[in-house]
């Protein structure tokens, strides 16, 4: 039997032995930040990412779900590269206006929230995809006392899911967008007030690496949409499809191929602008802006041997990163690709499990893994860290220093 090997990680080089982030060795990058455990981020690996994108989407609009990496420092970068910028809760929406250009290319998505939110999502003018009846009876209230219009778009709770996907939020019953079943009833309330329908939302899924799923989960999206224009007469300026484009984080994972959900997404857009007219398409994206840019990097503080199974301790773990422990919706838990980052040549391989210094033992980055030989002093790397690793964790639980991060 063949056992499933990581994909080589190949967004970094390597120089006398070390990974190199951003041109410095690992050794240079843990001086800049001063101390392990850190997360470093490469600002060339966004943009190659970017890049990569426009090449094939270049007729649709990319936002970044700041969710995915809120690092101040990351956002205001990632926003001059992309077209808009999505946010989940005030605090995002107050990050997004200071690194954004203005207003007109930021919406805020998520169920429950609350009417202080609301109210800053009026008062600076951002598109609002409203995801329930009641959210809709909040705005107007408050379009009325504060005397505004509100820019909103309806997230819908398709009649279909993204199959194979990490995490799915749409089809089915979920508390995410209002369901289609709900649009007869959605589109009265609508009617006489001061909110303007801009444009629907459908955000089926997280974490996709089958472009035949994310094309079928398209052609589902369009063959709603049209309908329900038809439907309901709508006059849409833009239509958010989501994203889902996951990246490879376990043994046997391959990259996502773009080009044939680029020319699915092409036809439809060609057919649907001969039908209607123009609208702006929009992929929201997160981890595949973000992920394979960060790499989280702590040091080997304990060598132990334990019945014959050998454990390398590091300063390091669940805390910083529960994405990589296996516990951030993982039903079994696999290993993120790790690297000892000093000691790329190495040779001489072992098979350990790498832990951090928790009194729990879910507390693992690395299970029955083969790394080089290492020691004490040594620096372990999990990489495909830039997204939701260090926001994504429980920081304080033991209450271990935080890890730095860097933006390089
Ligand atoms: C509404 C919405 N947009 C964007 C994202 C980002 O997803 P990803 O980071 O997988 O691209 C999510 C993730 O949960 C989401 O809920």
């Amino acid at each position: 039997m063949t056992t499933k090997k990581h994909a080589p990680m190949t967004q970094f080089s390597q120089r006398d032995g070390e990974l190199l982030i951003a041109g410095k060795t690992v050794s240079q990058v843990v001086q800049i930040a001063g101390q392990t455990p850190c997360y470093v981020y490469d600002k060339a690996v966004i943009n190659a990412n970017v890049e990569r994108l426009r090449h094939h989407f270049p007729d649709i609009s990319l936002h970044y779900a700041i969710k995915a990496n809120p690092l101040p420092s990351l956002v205001s970068h990632v926003s001059t590269l992309v077209d808009g910028l999505d946010v989940a809760s005030g605090q995002e929406l107050a990050l997004a206006l200071a690194s954004s250009t203005g207003a007109d290319n930021l919406s805020f998505a998520g169920p429950g929230k609350s009417v202080k939110e609301l109210t800053m999502a009026l008062a600076s003018g951002i598109t609002i995809n409203v995801e329930s009846q009641t959210e809709i009876k909040r705005i107007i209230k408050l379009t009325e006392e504060l005397d505004t219009d509100a820019n909103i778009a309806l997230r819908l709770n398709p009649d279909f899911e993204l199959k194979s996907s990490g995490m799915k939020m749409g089809g089915g019953s979920q508390q995410f967008g209002i369901d289609v079943e709900q649009l007869s009833d959605t589109f009265d309330l609508l009617r006489d007030t001061r909110l303007q329908l801009k444009g629907l939302h459908i955000f089926t899924g997280s974490q996709n690496l089958r472009p035949e799923s994310i094309i079928s989960a398209h052609n589902n999206i369009f063959d709603l949409v049209e309908r329900l224009i038809e439907q309901y007469k709508i006059d849409i300026q833009h239509l958010n499809i989501g994203g889902g484009f996951g990246i490879p984080y376990f043994p046997g994972d391959t990259e996502l191929e773009l080009e044939p959900i680029a020319d699915n997404l092409k036809s439809l857009r060609q057919n649907y602008i001969s039908k209607f007219g123009d609208c702006e398409f929009i992929l929201e994206l997160g981890r595949y802006l973000v992920g394979n840019a960060g790499i989280y990097l702590c040091e080997i503080t304990d060598v132990k041997l334990s019945r014959g199974k050998r454990f390398l301790v590091t300063n390091g773990g669940l805390h910083h990163h529960l994405a990589a422990s296996g516990n951030f919706g993982q039903v079994i838990r696999k290993n993120y690709p790790l690297a000892v980052v000093n000691k790329m040549d190495a040779t001489e391989v072992e098979v350990v499990d790498v832990v951090g210094p928790l009194c729990t033992p879910l507390d693992i980055l690395g299970s029955n893994i083969e790394l080089p030989k290492a020691t004490i002093g040594d620096l372990v790397g999990v990489y495909q860290s830039g997204a939701y690793g260090f926001s994504a964790s429980p920081r304080d639980f033991l209450s271990h220093p935080h890890p730095i991060q860097l933006l390089l």
